[in-house]
């Protein structure tokens, strides 16, 4: 065996730069690029547990371009690194993976032929450096290439449960891309700076859900109805809302899609929310299954009550978010509905807690926890968005106005609604809080007092 011979990071040019800083910046951007490849596929996957996989793949990939990024401001030049271009072919190699005909062609692409491709990379240059004086990137790569070993385990765990492979034509393209960008090894000339891959890819305008998830009754209007009076409904209804939760988690892919002109820190914090929306909808699921409640039963239903008798197809382009619609829908989660919810999910805390359901109990503290940050990252944020959508606004008091206005139809809603039969609706929910309580009695369900009306 013949070891690899050492790259000095030092030429003779009169500069102060080691060669890497430029290496640095090509992992930086294609680890972005994937991350961007991963939101815009993100939507095509039917079954939960891979949406589940999947989020998590986004955040490990913010975690992966936060490493290197934070390698790259301590070399000289400092921010100014962040901004190295790189050069046009990495881009063209992005696009040719994104442009992908089909999920089957998208998912080989993606977790094989691209990841593959950046850990060769890798690997070479750890192969390469003095162990001692390049460390710490060596220490960002390590954990890079960790990440990538959970995406190819999943990869393989995937290909066992949807057997195939990617088209010819599809892989060739990629090899074609692959051997132009000198198989990632770097020293690439920049004659155009890459800019964004994927401008001219849009991700699916409905999510796929897999088979079976479509309610066949919508229990919704029951659980509001009885919210306030009822600990078992309320029981109930948080582990179904917290499985709905993946849906922002969905939807936030797009946020992540079409913000990639905003800073990186944005698309870090988004991230990370979405991580933690599909936790949530994992979470909510999780309890639910402890309770014998699958999916099958109680449905996967898409947010606005969209129906489709093909779920396990994503279909269509998603329109291009505007800066306003981006500010919107920022603003509408965190300034209405993670604000609004608060006072309720403590209410539920205390009371699970109380009544001896732990489990339960935790479900809410955590999710208590990750909503403080959400609401954080709105703050942080509507103030930039706002000018990228040259509006201007007191989002603190237009957020309370929005959730007050919300909190009045809800209780008119539920006022209207109290004695009103809910058919078949009604006894499905007797018939899970029936199960529920046979598993996990909650001691105060008669004794625990009225509640808030649902806030929106
Ligand atoms: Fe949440
Ligand atoms: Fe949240």
């Amino acid at each position: 065996m013949t070891a690899t011979p050492r790259i000095v990071q030092v030429d003779a040019k009169p500069r102060r730069k080691p060669a890497v800083v430029q290496l640095l910046a090509e992992w930086e951007y294609l680890e972005r690029s994937l991350h961007r490849m991963l939101c815009g596929w993100g939507r095509h996957f039917p079954d939960w547990t891979d949406k589940v996989a999947v989020s998590r793949h986004v955040w490990d990939q913010a975690e992966c371009v936060r490493r290197l990024r934070e390698r790259l401001v301590q070399f000289p030049g400092t921010h100014k690194n962040l901004e190295t271009p790189v050069s046009e072919s990495l881009e063209a190699f992005g696009d040719a993976v994104i442009m992908a005909h089909s999920l089957n062609d998208a998912v080989d692409g993606i977790y094989q032929l691209f990841i593959n491709a950046l850990v060769k990379s890798y690997l070479t240059y750890a192969e390469a450096a003095h162990p001692i004086h390049d460390a710490p990137t060596l220490a960002a790569i390590s954990e890079n290439v960790r990440a990538k070993e959970q995406m190819r385990l999943w990869l393989r765990d995937y290909r066992r449960r949807n057997p195939g492979r990617h088209s010819e034509e599809y892989g060739a393209k990629i090899a074609t891309a692959l051997a132009e960008a000198n198989g990632l090894m770097g020293g690439l000339p920049v004659d155009r700076p890459a800019g964004t891959i994927g401008l001219n890819f849009r991700p699916a305008k409905r999510c796929a859900h897999s088979k079976n998830s479509q309610p066949t009754l919508d229990i919704m209007p029951v659980l509001e109805c009885r919210f306030k009076d009822d600990l078992e409904v309320r029981r109930l209804f948080w582990c179904y809302g917290y499985l709905l939760a993946m849906n922002l988690a969905e939807e936030q892919l797009i946020w992540l899609y079409d913000a990639h002109e905003m800073p990186w820190e944005f698309q870090q914090d988004v991230s990370r929310h979405m991580w933690d929306e599909s936790r949530h909808g994992d979470s909510g699921h999780s309890r639910l299954l402890d309770f014998g409640i699958s999916i099958e039963e109680i449905g996967y239903p898409y947010y606005g009550g969209n129906k489709t008798d093909r779920p396990e197809v994503a279909e269509g382009a998603a329109a291009i978010l505007s800066p306003k619609d981006l500010y919107d829908k920022v603003f509408f989660i965190g300034m209405v509905a993670e604000t609004g919810h608060f006072h309720v999910k403590h209410e539920a805390y205390d009371d699970f807690k109380a009544g001896g359901d732990l489990e339960s109990a935790e479900m809410m503290l955590f999710d208590i926890i990750d909503e403080t940050s959400h609401v954080q990252y709105a703050h942080r944020w509507l103030p930039l968005l706002a000018e990228r959508a040259g509006i201007e606004v007191d989002f603190r008091a237009e957020g309370a106005a929005f959730r007050a206005r919300l909190q009045a139809e809800t209780t008119a809603r539920v006022d209207a609604s109290q004695g009103t039969d809910h058919g078949l609706a009604g006894e499905k929910v007797e018939k899970l809080i029936a199960r529920m309580r046979a598993i996990a009695p909650l001691s105060n369900a008669n004794s625990c007092p009225p509640r808030s009306y649902k806030p929106m």
